[in-house]
C-alpha cells in the first residue's frame, strides 16, 4: 500500500542556523499582538503534562494561554502556572469538547489527554471547525491513529510531534530507520504537515521534502515528560505568531539546548521536565 518515496534533503540543526531562524519579539509588542494560545491537555491522573507543557509555553514567547481542562482538575493548574487562563471542561474527568475557539491563534492538543469516547469525539468535533495552526501529542496523536480518516482533516502545515512508538501507531510498522526515516517524509508530504520524529536526535519533516536532524539535546532527556515540554515550546511560538516550520526548527533545537544547559549543573540524572521547561529562558538568551 502507496510504496513510494519522496525527493528528500537532508540537513543538520547548527545554532548558528537555528538562531538567524528566530524572529526576534518587537519592541512595541504587548500581549494583544503576541497571540492567545490554547492548550487542550490533561485528564483525572494525568494533569502532571498539562502543567508541564503550559509552563513551557509561558516560557516561549506566547502573550495569552488558556487552558482547557477537565471541571474536577482545574485547580491543579490554576495553582501551578497561575500565569495561564483556565477553561473549564462539561466533563469532570476528560476533554469532551469546547464551545469557544474565536480568540485562538493556535491550539495545541494531547498531553495526558487519555483515551475516553467523549474525547474521541470532541476531536472529532474539534476538526471540523478549526482550520487554524495545531499542535498535535501524545494521545492526541493516538486518538488520530485509531481513527486515520481523521488524518485527512487536519488543518495544512499542522505539527505532529510522535514518538517512535506513537509513530508507528499512525504510520505502520519499519523495517529499519531508513524505512521509518522514507515513511516520515512520505507523511508529511501527503498530509501536507509537519512531523517530528522525536529521539536522541530528533528528525523534523517537512510537506516539501526536507528533513532536519536535530543536534541539542542529551541522555538525561529520556524521562517522563520532556515530551510535554516541547508541546509547550511549539505552542507558545506558533500562537505568538512564528511560522510553523520556523517554530519546529527552533522550538525542538530550543529544548534540547536548555537540557544541555541544565545538565552541565546537574548532569544527566539530576535533570527533569519541568526544570527543562524552567530553564528554556536560558536557551532563549543563546539563541536571540
Ligand atoms: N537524547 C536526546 N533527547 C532525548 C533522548 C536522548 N537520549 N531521549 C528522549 N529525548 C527527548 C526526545 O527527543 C523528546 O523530545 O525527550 C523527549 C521525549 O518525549 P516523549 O517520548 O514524548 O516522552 P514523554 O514526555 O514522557 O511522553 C509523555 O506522552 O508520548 C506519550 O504515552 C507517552 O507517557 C508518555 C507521555
Ligand atoms: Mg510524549
Amino acid at each position: 500500500e502507496n510504496i513510494r518515496s519522496v525527493p528528500t534533503d537532508y540537513f543538520y540543526l547548527s545554532e548558528d542556523f537555528v538562531s538567524a531562524l528566530l524572529p526576534r519579539p518587537g519592541k512595541f509588542a504587548h500581549k494583544g499582538t503576541n497571540g492567545h494560545g490554547l492548550l487542550i491537555a490533561g485528564s483525572a491522573g494525568m494533569m502532571g503534562a498539562a502543567v508541564l507543557a503550559s509552563k513551557a509555553a509561558i516560557r516561549s514567547g506566547i502573550g495569552l494561554l488558556s487552558c482547557h481542562v477537565p471541571a474536577q482538575e482545574r485547580t491543579i493548574l490554576q495553582t501551578t502556572v497561575p500565569e495561564a487562563l483556565i477553561g473549564v471542561d462539561r466533563s469532570e474527568k476528560c476533554f469532551s469538547g469546547i464551545d469557544h475557539l474565536d480568540p485562538y491563534t493556535a491550539i495545541a492538543i494531547g498531553p495526558g489527554l487519555g483515551k475516553a469516547p467523549e474525547t474521541v469525539e470532541g476531536i472529532k468535533e474539534l476538526l471540523i471547525r478549526w482550520k487554524g495552526k495545531m499542535i498535535w501529542d501524545a494521545d492526541g496523536l493516538n486518538i488520530l491513529a485509531e481513527n486515520k480518516y481523521l488524518l485527512d482533516f487536519l488543518p495544512e502545515n499542522s505539527i505532529l510531534t510522535p514518538h517512535p512508538k506513537e509513530f508507528e501507531r499512525l504510520a505502520g510498522k519499519s523495517e529499519n530507520d531508513f524505512e521509518r526515516l522514507n515513511k516520515l517524509s512520505i507523511f508529511a508530504n501527503h498530509y501536507r504537515i509537519y512531523i517530528l520524529l522525536k529521539g536522541a536526535h530528533t528528525v523534523i519533516a517537512s510537506p516539501c521534502g526536507k528533513c532536519w536532524f536535530n543536534t541539542s539535546g542529551n541522555p538525561g532527556m529520556a524521562k517522563g515528560g520532556m515530551g510535554d515540554v516541547l508541546t509547550g515550546v511549539l505552542l507558545g511560538l506558533v500562537a505568538s505568531g512564528v511560522s510553523p516550520l520556523e517554530a519546529v526548527l527552533t522550538g525542538v533545537y530550543a529544548h534540547g539546548l536548555a537540557a544541555d544547559l541544565l545538565a552541565t549543573e546537574k548532569g544527566y540524572r539530576g535533570i527533569c521536565a519541568g526544570e527543562v521547561a524552567e530553564n528554556l529562558g536560558k536557551a532563549w538568551r543563546i539563541l536571540e
